[in-house]
């Protein structure tokens, strides 16, 4: 066995040694958490600031924004129900000579109402001032036809067309204003998905969010065909059953139901001894916003389902960033075949018809 001399210097320097690096350990280390700390801070800071900074504002035109439909839409919108509660607009408001005192006062009730999301209110007979950088554009009357109409391609990512006969206006558009592109003109018939939904959900005594997949096809007119084969209500205790075999009458869908929505418009007229206002308005913003489920569109035909090519044909559609799709591969039989046809013929026969006009 050996004896360890132990120097005591030797120990000292060592403890002084090891006091030191630990000493630098935890200064590097506190170092390390400060920074991260600091980081952290200007992250969140910053991830928060982004959250709340505030979007651009989109530009919308309503033309005939003086009219029923307008007065029913512009409040809609500015309260954000078609673009989103966060989403700040500039609404661009166009009507005729005739209607500018009305127009005015549209004008002034949108600035008392005081909506957070309206940074600015345009209200203008001149269509060019009014197409002028817009992002939407909504047709509720028709343009009246100027000269250099071709300034139309300053304006509208997208156009929907609600002014009747919204099909063939849509068409008129799409074929006299090629800078827009095809895919960005469409026509409402959100309207009549919605009539057809309510009858369905007032029948089974269920809400109207519960029944999914109706679908309109063809023109919006007495002519256009809801249909109802590919139709499901899903409620909290039964998922997604066929809205045909809950029903059990295909008596009332044949007649009554197809007949009640195609006759909606008119009965309102009768009622009202006015067009539908509110319901269009509101069809209207389901139309541009994203629901993510299946909705009706009149959308030029691709020749989808057989649809003569270039039509503006309502059709079921999917739409994902802000881009709509045509939903493919459905079966169609021959009661649906039948009542498709007769909407398509009434769409080539209008097209000829604005046409002959035209020329
Ligand atoms: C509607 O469907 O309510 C409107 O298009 C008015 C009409 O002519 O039917």
């Amino acid at each position: 066995m050996g004896i360890t001399l132990v120097d005591e210097n030797a120990i000292s320097h060592l403890i002084e040694n090891f006091r030191d690096d630990l000493n630098v350990e935890l200064v590097q280390k506190f170092g390390v958490v400060s920074v991260c700390f600091i980081l952290s801070y200007f992250l969140i800071k910053h991830i928060w600031s982004s959250a709340k900074m505030e979007k651009e504002p989109i530009r919308v035109l309503v033309t005939g924004a003086a009219g029923q439909i307008g007065y029913a839409l512009v409040p809609l919108i500015a309260r954000g129900q078609m673009l989103g509660p966060d989403q700040p607009v500039i609404l661009h408001l166009l009507d005729i000579e005739l209607a500018y005192e009305a127009l005015n006062g549209v004008k002034m009730e949108l600035i008392d109402a005081a909506f957070p999301l309206l940074k600015d209110v345009l209200a203008t007979t001149d269509a060019m001032e009014a197409c002028e950088g817009v992002n939407i554009a909504i047709m509720l009357a028709g343009f009246p036809r100027k000269e250099g109409m071709e300034r139309i391609d300053v304006m509208s990512k997208n156009v929907l067309v609600v002014a009747n006969p919204a099909n063939t206006n849509a068409l008129i558009l799409k074929e006299f204003a090629p800078s827009i592109p095809e895919k960005n003109i469409t026509c409402l018939t959100m309207l009549d998905h919605n009539r057809a939904l309510s009858q369905i959900a007032e029948k089974l005594d269920v809400h109207v969010t519960d029944v999914k997949n109706v679908i309109i096809w063809g023109n919006h007119s007495s002519t256009l065909f809801p249909d109802i084969s590919h139709a499901t209500v899903s409620t909290s205790t039964d998922a997604d059953k066929p809205v045909r075999e809950l029903v059990a009458d295909d008596h009332w869908f044949n007649k009554e139901f197809i007949t009640t929505v195609q006759q909606r418009g008119a009965a309102i007229i009768k009622a009202r001894k006015l067009s539908s206002a509110m319901s269009a308005a509101s069809a209207a913003c389901d139309h541009i916003r994203n629901w993510g489920t299946w909705v009706s569109m009149g959308v030029y035909s691709d020749g989808s389902y057989g649809v003569q090519r270039g039509l503006i044909y309502s059709f079921p559609v999917t739409c994902e960033n802000g881009e709509w799709s045509i939903v493919q591969g459905l079966k169609i039989d021959e009661f649906s075949r039948t009542k498709m046809d007769a909407t398509e013929k009434e769409l080539i026969e209008e097209k000829e018809l604005a046409y002959s006009c035209l020329y």
